[in-house]
């Protein structure tokens, strides 16, 4: 290796002196209530797939009947030969279904934060970010050379104290929020961010990745759940958590879809979704508009094991969604309780620097639509066995 490659030796040595380092595991078979890893099954409360959707028959059924049609990839950039009736289709079906006059779709949810940011501002102006917002925004934010102002997470007050000590900056200016908090499970106070937009002339803007499948009404989202149609200028989401599948979403009036089109990089530089990407969603947002049984079951299903890990002493957070966080402090601490939640046959992976605060590292628990009750009460008694023996709980 090259003397000038020599960094980075040592900084893997750093990360895994100080518990960092992520320890990847290899899935044998496809996404579930249950994950084979190494042979076995293990009880799975990591994966975004809060619907159960990514192994779902009807969707399996409907990628594989439009690969005969169309194949499997886009051959190009969608602005150049990538377009392809399906896309577009599906930009309708997604519209719909989130209430909105139009929608665009990326590669990624991170593809759509790196398509909204850099497309909607630029030098000279300013964007409010939440304290606690995804990487995909941060990054986002800075490729658009934008000034980015970061107020304390979900503080409305500071929100509106920042926007007041910049009201005089000449340039455009974007608040943009997580809607559900990924590592926290909280709600953005969208209203209230409306609101302090209108009374600042700025843009809003609002990350649903979280949200989608899960929030408002069957699943359509932070918007329908606050009843804010045509109030939030973008909203961006993705197709990777509930939809089961990959692929980001904006959606927002005809005007701002039409312009994204010509502008936002992801659209323009990189390569269209994929054929049984597109299929995979488009049957999601079917199946989502068909009925919102999966959406209901997800919800007690969190709110089940969230009630039985806070009887047993864990300290759950502010979470007001499915995304359970079990807050443990320290890195190695948590790592150690993923581990040996493992050796119970539970797969939930610790969660720490630099994806949450120091100090605040956390075994989340992702629960889904697929799990059973048993399923659940599994894994709770796997938590509670770990933390009496971690002295994190008393018995
Ligand atoms: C708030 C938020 N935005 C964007 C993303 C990225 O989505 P994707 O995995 O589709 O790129 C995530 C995924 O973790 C997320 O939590």
């Amino acid at each position: 290796m090259a003397v000038a490659m020599k960094f980075m030796d040592e900084e893997l040595a750093r990360m895994k002196e100080e518990g960092l380092y992520g320890n990847i595991r290899t899935l044998e078979g496809p996404q579930g209530a249950w994950v084979r890893i190494g042979g076995k099954e293990y009880l799975n409360l990591c994966s975004n797939n809060y619907l159960g959707l990514a192994n779902d028959p009807r969707v399996r059924q409907r990628t594989k009947e439009t690969i005969d049609r169309y194949g499997v990839g886009p051959g190009a950039v969608r602005t150049i030969a990538g377009t392809m009736d399906i896309h577009l289709e599906l930009e309708r079906k997604l519209a719909k279904f989130k209430g909105a006059e139009a929608a665009l779709v990326v590669q990624s949810g991170f593809c759509g934060n790196l398509a909204v940011m850099p497309a909607l501002t630029g030098e000279g102006d300013l964007i409010f970010s939440d304290s606690l917002n995804h990487a995909s925004i941060i990054d986002a934010c800075r490729l658009s050379r934008a000034g980015s102002v970061r107020y304390e997470h979900s503080d409305m007050e500071d929100l509106r104290a920042k926007l007041r000590e910049n009201a005089s900056s000449p340039g455009r200016k974007l608040i943009i929020t997580d809607g559900v908090f990924s590592m926290d499970g909280d709600i953005a106070k969208l209203p209230e961010i409306v609101a302090v937009a209108q009374e600042f002339g700025a843009i809003t803007a609002v990350d649903d990745a979280h949200g989608e499948g899960v929030l408002g009404r069957g699943g359509r989202g932070i918007v329908d759940h606050f009843h804010l149609h045509g109030r939030v200028d973008v909203e961006i989401g993705t197709m990777s958590k509930a939809f089961g599948a990959v692929g980001g979403i904006v959606a927002g009036s005809a005007v701002l879809i039409d312009y994204l089109r010509q502008k936002a990089r992801p659209n323009l530089f990189s390569s269209a979704l994929t054929v049984p990407d597109i299929a995979a969603c488009a049957a999601a947002v079917e199946i989502m508009e068909e009925s919102d049984d999966l959406v209901k079951k997800l919800w007690r299903n969190g709110d089940y094991l969230k009630a039985e890990l806070k009887r047993f002493g864990f300290d759950t957070g502010g979470s007001e969604t499915p995304i359970t966080p079990v807050i443990i402090g320290e890195a190695q601490a948590a790592k150690d309780f993923s581990a040996k939640l493992f050796e119970n046959g539970v797969f939930a992976t610790a969660i720490v620097f630099p994806t949450v605060p120091k100090g605040t590292a956390r075994v989340r628990a992702m629960v889904s639509a697929a799990h059973s009750r048993q399923d659940l009460d599994f894994g709770a008694a796997a938590f509670a066995k770990v933390g009496k023996e971690m002295n994190l709980i008393s018995d």
